[in-house]
């Protein structure tokens, strides 16, 4: 175990996204931001982490899944990412270390970047490291200042800043790393005389460097990784970043993607070699994808296993499902919930599964409703099939057995069971089990009337 403390700064107000959702739950490349700052700290195997909140902090806290020594430490009223980092002082006085201060709204940093950042930091043995990056465009940002042996003397904010001061194109990340040591007292020094009246972290290092301390900087090797999510515009910027790099990386492992800028793929999918993806596909949570599968447009997956060979046709949606081997699902089929479509299965247009297993090549290929139902192998469900599962109290199952042929527009009334190669009429209302091998008629008898019409017509 490392000797790394982690601080997250996510208390602001997030004023320029307009939301009522926290700046730092607002996603790109399909985690919230915050999250993707917790897996670039992970990287350093801290011993803690801090995330100070403030505004809508319990909903920040919320929405949080818990890990191992993460705790949260409120920022009220917020006066300043000085006063902020002061805040974690509980969690972390009498320890000793490096702390890492990130922001919780900037979700590109690389852990590499972060880990050069940490090593440099204890290399130098420096009270502060500061993250550096050179930018075509540094307006609104701290400059770095340098004295005349290059090393840094102060960062100055944008708003305060000289006209000279402004042309410095290298720019404060807002990312440091920090010796334990006399950090808290040090950040009690800092005062409030500046244009936005508050305590500014920055000022740090010309305290430290008045005291005659090491201050360092790291150069952010690509200036993108330390962009932080201000508004939505910046938000689609950074979720188009993220989309880029992991389609690339899917790309290179042996995965077609038709059109990368329309494909969403999560941070935590897999997908084999020689699978092809079409334009518009979402694939999301912990969806893994065999090989060799061909996923057209408009499908979106969700926490499911889709295994090899699987050919899912347009405008598909699958949840917390399995789909095996060589089984074609859609058009517009909809696999809700704990559902299993087994090996070389068909799961047509407009067919719904919930919680159902449709067993090894078994076809429902048309506009049917098969809900709580447990379907054996080679059964064909015919077109217009629904299973009545609900009376409007209870869920009730449906079994119906391999080899079985259930007829066009049959209404399966549940609790039932069809046997083993037994047939179903088509039309027919299902109330009462089907022995294996038997034919079930349940429907209204035809009578035909013949010459009724003519008898009828009205004569002119
Ligand atoms: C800050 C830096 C600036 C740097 C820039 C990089 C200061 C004074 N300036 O400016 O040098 O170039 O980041 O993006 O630090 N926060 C709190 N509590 C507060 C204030 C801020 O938690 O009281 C959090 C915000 O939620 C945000 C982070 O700190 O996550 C940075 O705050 P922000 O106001 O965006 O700082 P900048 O003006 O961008
Ligand atoms: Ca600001």
């Amino acid at each position: 175990m490392s000797d790394t403390h982690i601080v997250i700064l996510a208390a602001g107000k997030g004023t320029r996204m307009k939301s009522t959702l926290p700046k730092v739950l607002h996603k790109a490349g399909e985690l919230p931001l915050l999250e993707h700052v917790f897996r670039t700290a992970g990287a350093l195997d801290p011993v803690s982490t801090t995330v100070i909140v403030g505004h809508q902090a319990d909903v920040v806290q919320q929405s949080t899944p818990k890990r191992l020594g993460l705790s949260f430490a409120v920022q009220e009223p917020q006066l300043g990412t000085g006063h902020a980092l002061l805040q974690a002082e509980p969690f972390l006085s009498g320890r000793q270390g490096t702390v890492v201060l990130l922001s919780g709204d900037v979700p590109l940093l690389r852990p590499d970047t972060l880990k050069a950042l940490v090593r440099t930091h204890s290399e130098r043995k420096a009270a502060a490291t500061v993250l550096t990056a050179a930018v075509a465009d540094p307006d609104g940002y701290g400059r770095i200042i340098r004295d005349d042996s290059g090393a840094i003397c102060a960062i100055v904010e944008h708003r305060d800043a000289t006209l000279n001061q402004r042309r410095v194109a290298e720019i404060n990340s807002g990312i440091y790393a920090f010796d334990l040591n006399g950090l808290f007292e040090a950040l009690k020094t800092i005062g409030s005389t500046n244009a936005q009246g508050e305590y500014y972290l920055p000022d740090l290092v010309t305290i430290y460097r008045g005291r005659g301390l090491v201050v360092e900087t790291v150069v952010a090797p690509d200036s993108r990784e330390i962009l932080g999510v201000n508004s939505r515009r910046e938000l689609a910027e950074v979720g188009a970043i993220l989309k880029r790099t992991r389609n690339e990386a899917l790309m290179e492992s042996g995965v077609t993607i038709v059109d990368p800028a329309s494909a969403f793929i999560g941070p935590d999918v897999t997908i084999g070699a020689d699978t092809i993806l079409h334009p518009g596909v979402y694939l999301e949570g912990r969806t893994s994808i065999g090989s060799g599968c061909v996923i057209n447009s408009g499908v979106r997956i969700i926490d499911s296993q889709i295994e090899d060979g699987v050919v899912i046709n347009n405008f598909c949606v699958i949840c917390d499902s399995h789909v095996s081997r060589g089984a074609r699902l859609g058009p517009f089929a909809h696999i809700r919930p704990q559902s299993n479509v087994g090996e070389d299965a068909h799961v047509g247009n407009f067919v719904e599964l919930k919680k159902t297993t449709l067993g090894r090549g078994s076809k429902a290929n048309h506009l049917s409703y098969l809900g709580d139902a447990t379907i054996g192998e080679k059964v064909n469900i015919g077109a217009g099939t629904i299973t009545c599962n609900y009376d409007g109290v209870h869920k009730h199952p449906t079994v119906i057995e391999d080899g079985a042929f259930i007829g066009s527009d049959s209404q399966l009334i549940a609790p039932v069971r069809i046997g083993e190669g037994a047939y179903v009429a088509a039309g027919s209302s299902i109330t009462e089990d089907v022995a294996a091998g038997s034919l079930a008629i349940a429907r209204g008898k035809q009578t035909n009337k013949p010459g009724w019409v003519a008898r009828n017509k009205k004569t002119r």
